[in-house]
């Protein structure tokens, strides 16, 4: 009896050390913004959600350029024509992307930035093998909240 409580309590702190490894699994992610004819918002304070099938652990993140800029210093971000790379560091998505939303504050996000493409890629160790390229192929109508791409099943 004794054996049996201990091989069940060893099995359920190997089960949450497990939750808790799984929990915490950081991802690398990537995002390439392609811009089109205009020129988009020079404000840095844009944000960015990434929603996941089954929407759990969706990545919800504010201050795209400062958290996410990998252009070097300097760099002007959303110029006509151009390809932008964001990266960051975040805990591992448990399925592929679906959803995209690009926010902003009230007038922000510019109508009239056009945004050709948006791909979005991550690698990591919880399993995630993820890279989804969003169509956007028009003009950001939307001021505020939302510029958005994508349909999650
Ligand atoms: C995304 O847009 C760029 C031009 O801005 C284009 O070269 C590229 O082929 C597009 N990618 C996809 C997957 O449609
Ligand atoms: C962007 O590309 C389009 C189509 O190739 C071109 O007409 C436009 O002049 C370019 N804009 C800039 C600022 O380079
Ligand atoms: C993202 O987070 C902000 C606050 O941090 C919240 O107001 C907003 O509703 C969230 N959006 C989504 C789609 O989860």
């Amino acid at each position: 009896m004794a054996k049996l409580v201990t091989s069940f309590l060893i099995f359920f702190l190997v089960f949450i050390a497990t939750s808790i490894t799984l929990i915490k699994a950081q991802c690398k992610y990537e995002m390439i913004v392609n811009t089109g004819i205009t020129k988009g918002p020079s404000n840095i304070k844009l944000g960015v959600i990434i929603e996941p099938i089954g929407g759990e652990g969706n990545i919800n993140t504010t201050n795209l350029i400062k958290n996410w800029g990998a252009m070097g210093r300097g760099y002007t971000y959303f110029l006509p024509n151009s390809s932008d790379r964001f990266r960051t560091k975040l805990p591992c998505m448990v399925d592929n992307f679906c959803w995209i939303g690009i926010k902003g504050k009230k007038g922000e996000l510019n109508p009239h930035w056009h945004i050709n493409n948006i791909t979005v890629s991550t690698k990591g160790s919880g399993g995630i093998d993820s890279l989804k390229t969003f169509p956007f192929l028009e003009e950001i109508e939307t001021v505020y909240p939302y510029a958005s791409q994508g349909e999650c099943p």
